[in-house]
């Protein structure tokens, strides 16, 4: 089968289309024939072995991906497609039905085929959705569900979403709104009326307003994008609110700080911890239409380093998507 390799950490142009061995199912394993699967900034941060997040940082990613060279040389985690086979264990999913499903730190979704466990972290693709917007589902909609509950986010809550048009925040958004909260949503221009249209009952223009100087105060405010420092924003929370973080080292020791002293709490709880349910509980938003996945732009398996440049510039809105299997790419 084809596949996106790469054999050492480095730029996008590390990666490379390669024939490899198409893996065989265990008995309780499913083999899934690739349709459409993510690039996201967890592949860019893996790939580059998270230099950019500074040396202890990247320590860390290499005693978890491969000290000298990557263990595993597929990326790629949200993935959607067909069922191509099953073991003798696994009963839930018959050959030819649609599914999505995320590896997590398994990665090798950017392949043709791809063997997962029938336990794992897939779901059926929800009636009359593209594979394309299949694979954008997991990626944002886990990490958000996972912060927004960490996060003890309530009905009626004052919530603002920084960089709420990201993968991971074009998903907290609607989970926000679905989750009966007020949501107020921070982006650029351009992106005010997607926001609005995901269900955000305030869009502010960080270009034209700084929300910190607004006198607002909210219950809880959540960094989707790990651009926006619980030191600058704390004083437009209320008394006892949180902020939610989703990237940088020093959240996790100001988790520690905050969760003991202070009456506003920072909460950065890594790994994150998804589950099966997790994925069933965004395909079922999807068929009761509260959630919907947002995509900025396909690309076909060939162009992967184009898309991955394009995800490295900070700027997609949603997800990219690597279309697979001779799918025609929509521009
Ligand atoms: N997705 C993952 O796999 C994953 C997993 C764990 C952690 N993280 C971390 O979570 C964060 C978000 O990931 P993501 O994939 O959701 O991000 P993303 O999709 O790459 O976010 C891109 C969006 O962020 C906005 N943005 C860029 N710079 C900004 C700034 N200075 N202020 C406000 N908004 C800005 C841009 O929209 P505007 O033009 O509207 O500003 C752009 O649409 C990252 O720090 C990432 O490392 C990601």
């Amino acid at each position: 089968m084809r596949a996106v390799v790469y054999d050492r950490y480095g730029p996008p142009e590390v990666l490379r289309i390669e024939e490899v061995e198409q893996p065989a199912p265990k008995d309780d394993e499913i083999l899934v024939k690739v349709h459409a699967a993510a690039v996201t900034r967890a592949d860019c941060a893996t790939r580059e072995a998270n230099r950019r997040s500074g040396p202890a940082v990247a320590l860390v990613s290499r005693l978890i991906s491969g000290l000298r060279r990557p263990k595993q040389r597929i990326l790629g985690t949200e993935f959607a497609g067909k069922v191509a086979a099953v073991g003798s264990a696994v009963n839930e999913f018959a050959v030819g039905q649609s599914v999505v499903g995320t590896t997590g730190f398994r990665f090798g979704a950017h392949a043709e085929f791809i063997c997962i466990r029938g336990s794992a972290r897939i779901a059926r693709l929800p009636a009359g959705m593209s594979f394309e917007e299949g694979a954008s589902i997991c990626d944002g909609g886990l990490n958000a569900l996972w912060c927004l509950r960490q996060g003890n986010l309530r009905k009626g809550e004052q919530i603002l979403i920084y960089g709420a048009s990201g993968a991971i925040g074009t998903a907290a958004v609607q989970l926000a709104r679905y989750f009966e909260a007020d949501v107020t949503a921070v982006c650029s221009t351009r992106n005010l009326d997607l926001v609005r249209s995901l269900g955000a009952g305030e869009a502010v223009d960080y270009t034209r307003e700084d929300f910190t100087k607004n006198d607002q105060r909210y219950d809880v405010i959540f960094d989707a994008v790990g651009k926006h420092a619980f030191s600058r924003c704390k004083s437009s929370l209320k008394r006892r609110g949180r902020y939610l973080a989703t990237d940088g080292f020093r959240n996790l020791f100001l988790a520690l700080w905050t969760s003991r002293f202070g009456d506003k709490t920072v909460v950065f709880s890594i790994p994150p911890r998804y589950t099966k349910q997790d994925v069933l509980f965004l395909t079922e938003l999807i068929e009761a239409a509260e959630y919907r996945a947002v995509i900025d732009r396909r690309y076909p398996l060939e162009d992967v380093v184009e898309a991955t440049r394009y995800v490295e510039t900070e700027q997609k809105t949603g997800n990219v998507v690597l279309t697979i299997n001779g799918r025609t790419p929509v521009p």
